[in-house]
Parts: C-alpha cells; structure tokens; sequence
C-alpha cells in the first residue's frame, strides 16, 4: 500500500512526476502548454511550489519566518498562511490554468486522501519530510485520465498538517508511484558549481560536497537530496533539474538533451 522510501519501487513506468517550482508558477504560461500537451500523450503527476508566494503573503500578514538548510520554520501561525496559499491560491490557479488547456486537472494536497505521510523534521515546527506515500486514490485518477495537481502538505505521525519541501513530495510521489521520469523545473538552469558554471550530471558525493562548501545552499539544498532519493529506490528511473522558463523544456528534459543538471545514482568513472 505505501512506499516507506526504504523498499524497492515498481518498475520505472511511463509516468512522469513534473515539479514546478513556485517562483516560476506566475510566468509559465508556456510550461503549462507543456504540460497539458504531455499529460495528453502519458501519464503525468503535478506538484507545485509556491515558496516566493507563501514568502510575500506572511510579510504581508506580518508572520515572521526563516529558513534553515533550506526548509522553512513553520509555527502554528505560519503554517495556517502556508496552507492557505498553497492548498488555495496556488493550487487552485495551477488547476484552473491546466483546467483551460484541456487538462482533466485535479487539486489535492498531501492531506487527501493520506497522501503524503511524514515525519517531523526536528527543530523546525510544523515540518515534515515525506515518510510514506499512499498511491491508490492518485492511481485511480490516472487510469480514469486526470492529471492529479498536489500541494506539498502532508499528515505527521500525530495527524498534524505540515508544510513539506515540494521537492521531496515531488520525489517521494515519484518513488511511491514508480514513475520513470522526475522533472524539478525551478528558475535557475541547473545545478552550478563554485564557478557558477551549470553541472551537467551529478551524483550523491558532488552534491554533498558542495553542499559542505556552501556552493549548493537554499532552497537547491533539499532539491538536489530529494531528487537523490527519488533515484535511489528506483533503478532505470531519472531525475533532473532544469529551468522551467527555458523553451520546450518539458520535451527536452524527458529527452537526453544537454538541459539542466541530470542527476545520476553513480559518480562518473574517472
Ligand atoms: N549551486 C546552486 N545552483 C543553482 N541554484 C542554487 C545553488 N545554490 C542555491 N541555489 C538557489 O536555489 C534556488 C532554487 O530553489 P528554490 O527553493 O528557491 O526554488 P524552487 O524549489 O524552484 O521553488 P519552491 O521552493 O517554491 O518550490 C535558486 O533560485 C538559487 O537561488
Ligand atoms: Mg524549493
């Protein structure tokens, strides 16, 4: 029934897992074009993002909050803007924008349905990283054609809404479901070294190398792990991190062309 991230995932599939980063939700009316044109041709798994906004709505309200290795503290009053801007606004516009260009979409967060199960991120409040993934409700959605659009939420271990990185549901999602492809389209083109110059391909001990140097910092901190872990359990599949404001990135990505940061299970031969 759930993916515990430790155990083996299905065989890699035909269905893809696209994260669209928050900071590029506003400027993508190319990326959901490509998109709905994918989820028309196979199956597709939607999460967003929606730092930036979640961000400008708690200094709106005057909600303070900072972000430790890339993962927002998130107190009780924090987290009631967080979900309200992801499992409302964001969510809801994504829906309606994919709705309009012929997408069978369907909102839902972590919460629904027990989607996402975490567990408490030590020290840092309402935050969960993904425990376990309950995939029957999504694959009923897919064999019936629609295209499930998922809020990072999730429930903890005591039931408790939490706020997790939408990078790791993206990659827990992919992981539980066996999807062949994680796609995490943000607004940089990839992963870049001290150099500032994209990294092409990447495996676990560069990332955490760079991580201990502080070249990989923010919010690329959970990215580059999550779709680490994405791959782990899941031999044959693929992740990669590219910009989702670049053209035909969608195709591109799914491709082998040289786009973004490929992440790959094993170090290059030297
Ligand atoms: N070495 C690096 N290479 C590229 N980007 C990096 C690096 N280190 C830190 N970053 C930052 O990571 C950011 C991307 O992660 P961020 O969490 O901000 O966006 P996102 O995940 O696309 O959106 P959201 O968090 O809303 O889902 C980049 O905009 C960049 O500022
Ligand atoms: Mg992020």
């Amino acid at each position: 029934m759930t993916d515990g991230g430790a155990s083996a995932a299905a065989a890699p599939s035909g269905l893809v897992v696209v994260k669209l980063g928050g900071t590029t939700i506003t400027e993508q009316a190319q990326l959901l074009d490509q998109v709905a044109e994918l989820s028309s041709a196979r199956p597709v798994v939607v999460v967003h993002g929606g730092g930036a906004r979640v961000t400008s709505w708690l200094e709106r309200l005057g909600v303070p909050t900072r972000f430790e290795d890339g993962l927002r503290v998130t107190d009780a009053a924090a987290l009631e803007v967080t979900a309200a801007v992801l499992r409302g606004a964001a969510n809801v516009e994504l829906v309606a924008a994919l709705r309009a260009r012929g997408c069978d979409a369907v909102g839902l967060s972590g919460v629904d349905g027990g989607l996402l199960a975490g567990r408490r991120v030590a020290g840092k409040g309402f935050v969960a990283s993904v425990s376990a993934v309950r995939t029957e409700l999504l694959r009923t959605l897919l064999a019936a054609g629609h295209v499930p659009v998922i809020a990072p939420l999730a429930l903890d271990e005591d039931g408790a809404v939490c706020n997790v990185n939408a990078d790791d549901a993206a990659a827990g999602l992919a992981r539980g479901l066996g999807a062949g492809r994680l796609v995490l389209l943000t607004d940089v083109d990839g992963i870049r070294g001290a150099d500032g110059v994209r990294i092409p391909r990447i495996g676990a001990e560069q990332a955490e190398r760079l991580i201990a140097a502080g070249v990989i910092g923010g919010g690329m901190v959970p990215k580059v792990r999550a779709a680490l872990r994405g791959l782990a359990a899941a031999p044959g599949a693929a992740a990669i991190i590219a910009d989702g404001a670049g053209p035909d990135v969608l195709r591109r990505a799914l491709g082998d062309a040289d786009l973004g940061t490929r992440i790959v299970a094993q170090p290059e031969p030297a």
